[in-house]
């Protein structure tokens, strides 16, 4: 990788790349992150006490740590590319957990729009955002009374200078297809979009000035999809994802793309920098060899077999009964040789990839490979 840094200084694009980038401090003192299971540390099963069994968190936390994954999170990656300690959930109450660098408001199953009665998580977008409003406005009361909690707390500058990201809408595209054509789902993006605006928005008018939105993922690629979607092989793309459900994931992701490019011209003393995973992951899937992978799509931790090994009756580590015969959901041997974890989130193998091709700054606009030997402090 720092070979690569020396060709790039070493070419007149150099001048390029700096000046498109100038405006990007990855000096972060520290990270507001809103999301779903993709970014969440914690928040869901925390908020709503609902465990999640072993063997999530084997490979790396070497026991359930509230992330739907083996073991870390794209978030956790970052995190430590910017030399920050693992963020903590909002939600959690117990063991005083410290904020100081930072809380991560994600919850696994969220949704932009507003959690219904069938809703996976009760913490919307909306409500992790009042809860950030909520937090702030208790760190500004504790630090007024004195030094003692500073140690758990972020300063008050950090809200302004700190990076707020973004990784959600995944749920209200995937649960959308359970009820709607194709169409009706493409035509509720604008409102997921406007909503998700209004959210940004009010997190700039409390002083939040950089911002980083990740895309969304092909979520037409996830057992949890192509078994419900995808039992009709015309369903079904090339490389064996849904076809519908990348379509509108593609569709989100442009009009996500044209909203961050908005923001940019209308907020114009704040950065942002918008982050197609969408692309990394694709090509992850469609290239595994190329990437270490033997297993593009079958769930490591599951039931079934392959091809995908997935049920949605038995989540990863649970055991339940199918026509009177006792059944577990196991994790396989080894889950670096899978992309897919659970049928639903990646491996801790795949985030590290994908945390590697996007800490390369070319998934992102504006790009950010100048800043790259700040970011490779990872141990990758
Ligand atoms: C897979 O790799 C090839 C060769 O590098 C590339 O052209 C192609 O775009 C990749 N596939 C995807 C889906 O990105
Ligand atoms: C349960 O029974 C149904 C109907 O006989 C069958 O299609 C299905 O494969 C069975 N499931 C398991 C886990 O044996």
């Amino acid at each position: 990788m720092c070979c690569s840094h020396f060709l790039l200084y070493s070419l007149p694009l150099f001048f390029v790349l700096v000046s498109r980038c100038e405006s990007i401090d990855f000096n972060y003192p520290a990270v507001f992150n809103f999301g779903d299971s993709n970014s969440d540390t914690g928040g869901l099963v925390a908020g709503t006490a609902e465990p999640l069994d072993p063997p999530n968190g084997q490979t790396y936390f070497h026991k359930p740590s509230g992330r739907f994954s083996d073991g870390r999170l794209i978030v956790d990656f970052l995190m430590d590319a910017m030399d920050l300690p693992f963020l903590n959930a909002y939600l959690e109450s117990v063991g005083a957990p410290s904020f100081q660098k930072g809380c991560n408001f994600a919850a696994a199953g969220s949704t932009i729009l507003p959690a219904t009665a069938s809703s996976v998580s009760p913490f919307s977008f909306g409500v992790q955002v009042a809860q950030f409003l909520r937090f702030k406005a208790r760190v500004i009361d504790l630090l007024a009374k004195g030094r003692r909690l500073a140690r758990y707390l972020p300063q008050e500058e950090y809200f302004k200078q700190g990076l707020y990201m973004f990784d959600i809408g995944q749920n209200d595209l995937a649960g959308a297809f359970y009820s709607k054509s194709e169409e009706q789902v493409f035509a509720i993006i604008p409102y997921l979009l406007s909503e998700f605006e209004a959210g940004v928005k009010r997190l700039y008018d409390q002083g939040a000035r950089r911002f980083w939105i990740h895309n969304t993922s092909p979520l037409g690629c996830l057992p949890e999809n192509i078994v419900v979607f995808g039992k009709d092989p015309s369903k079904l793309d090339e490389l064996g994802c849904v076809s519908s459900h990348n379509r509108a994931a593609k569709l989100f992701n442009l009009q996500l793309h044209a909203l961050c490019t908005k923001l940019q011209n209308e907020l114009s003393d704040a950065n942002v920098i918008y982050t197609d995973i969408f692309t990394i992951k694709l090509n992850l899937i469609s290239n595994y060899s190329k990437y270490g992978f033997e297993q593009p799509r079958m769930a490591c931790c599951g039931f079934g077999g392959p091809p995908l090994n997935y049920d949605n009756r038995i989540p990863c580590g649970r055991t339940a009964s199918l026509n009177g015969t006792t059944v577990t959901a196991k994790g396989c041997d080894d889950s670096t040789d899978y992309i897919i974890w659970d049928g639903i989130h990646y491996t801790e193998s795949a985030n590290q990839h994908v945390s590697s091709q996007i800490l390369t700054g070319k998934y992102s606009d504006p790009q950010f490979a100048d800043k790259m030997p700040f970011l490779m402090k990872l141990k990758f």
